[in-house]
């Protein structure tokens, strides 16, 4: 009998591909790192194929997707599959939303408490043998206004954090019920500038959408208050990176921290001159239990779908 074949373009954790193997019928190719132009020659060999944000599924390569019928995303966002084009050619595309949900969640905390006292500046000043105590003036949490942009996953699990640090918490997310955030003990406003005229910190968890894509540009930024802080976990682009570099330049913006790009690996990026912007490559869902999730989580959706069993699409 011919085993299904799967394809992974990114590195996912063992268990997921055990659950594959362990099918029996299944059979698993590993190619991290493939190139657009190979990945569209061979990807209509395979019936599935797993990604994560390393791996830009466009149309072009659809264009003759052979027998492929699944795009398996590991991982939540889903702005780096054409899912239109996927859907025209009847290919089912699936996510792990769940799985990394606390790693991101934690990996904002950090990103939060390194913004607000410049913790990875001060890392690297002592390092160089420097001793400036004076230089890295923080900024304290308690009693500030910590603004949630999209209160969906992580964002809910950011503000039960953070009340623990004893902020006040407002959140704009037009698409989720008073309740649901009032059950979190957080202000939901009913539009976003409100959110940046009133926060000390601002923090971002919302998908990319052509709805979300610049949603902060210099005239956003123009309304927040001096000395603001800002997070971005989610995703590159929400956030227009030349208006922020120019507002941490200014010092209108105090510090920002930022795990995503509008280009991976950001190479030449001039935000990475900045000496108040900390940054990390995009490593929100990047511990043992996150990645173990969301391979666990795909890879029993795969082998479901491809057996005729019961999964969840995105
Ligand atoms: P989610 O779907 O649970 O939450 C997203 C929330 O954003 C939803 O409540 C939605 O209503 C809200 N939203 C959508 N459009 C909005 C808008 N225009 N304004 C305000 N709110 C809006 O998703 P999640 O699991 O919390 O993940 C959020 C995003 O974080 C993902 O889409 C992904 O891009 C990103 N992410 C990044 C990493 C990383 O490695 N850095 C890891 C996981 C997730
Ligand atoms: C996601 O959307 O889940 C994240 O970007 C995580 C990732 O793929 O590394």
């Amino acid at each position: 009998m011919e085993k299904f074949k799967v394809l992974i373009t990114d590195h996912i954790a063992e268990e997921g591909i055990k659950i594959l193997l362990d099918s029996k019928d299944i059979e698993v190719e590993e190619k991290p790192g493939i190139s657009h132009e190979e990945l569209k020659e061979i990807i209509g060999n395979y019936d599935a194929i797993i990604t994560r944000s390393g791996t830009t599924i466009t149309a072009d390569l659809l264009e003759n997707p052979g027998k492929l019928k699944i795009i398996g995303r590991a991982g939540v966002g889903l702005d780096n599959v054409d899912i239109e084009a996927a859907s025209k050619k009847g290919i089912i595309v699936m996510n792990a939303p769940t799985g990394n949900t606390l790693a991101a969640t934690e990996l904002t905390m950090g990103m939060m408490l390194a913004a607000a006292r410049k913790i990875p500046a001060a890392h690297i000043s002592l390092k160089n043998g420097e001793w400036n105590r004076k230089k890295f003036m923080g900024i304290q949490l308690f009693n500030k206004t910590l603004g949630i942009v999209g209160l969906g996953r992580i964002g809910s699990n950011v503000a039960i954090r953070a009340k623990s640090f004893g902020m006040k918490i407002v959140a704009y997310d037009p698409y989720i019920k008073k309740s649901k955030a009032e059950s979190l003990g957080v202000t939901l406003l009913d539009n976003l500038e409100d959110l940046l005229k009133i926060s000390d910190v601002i923090t971002f968890h919302t998908p990319l959408t052509k709805e979300t894509k610049n949603m902060i540009t210099k005239k956003e930024i123009e309304l927040m208050k001096d000395g603001v802080i800002l997070v971005n976990c989610a995703r590159g682009g929400i956030i227009n990176e030349n208006d922020l570099y120019d507002a941490l330049k200014s010092g209108k913006v105090f510090t920002a921290a930022i795990d995503v790009f509008e280009k991976e690996p950001p190479k030449g990026n001039k935000l990475l001159e900045l000496d108040n912007l900390f940054v990390t490559p995009h490593i929100g869902a990047n511990t043992e239990e996150g990645q173990k999730g969301v391979a666990v989580i795909i890879a029993e959706q795969i082998v479901n779908a491809l057996h005729g069993k019961s999964y969840i699409n995105a």
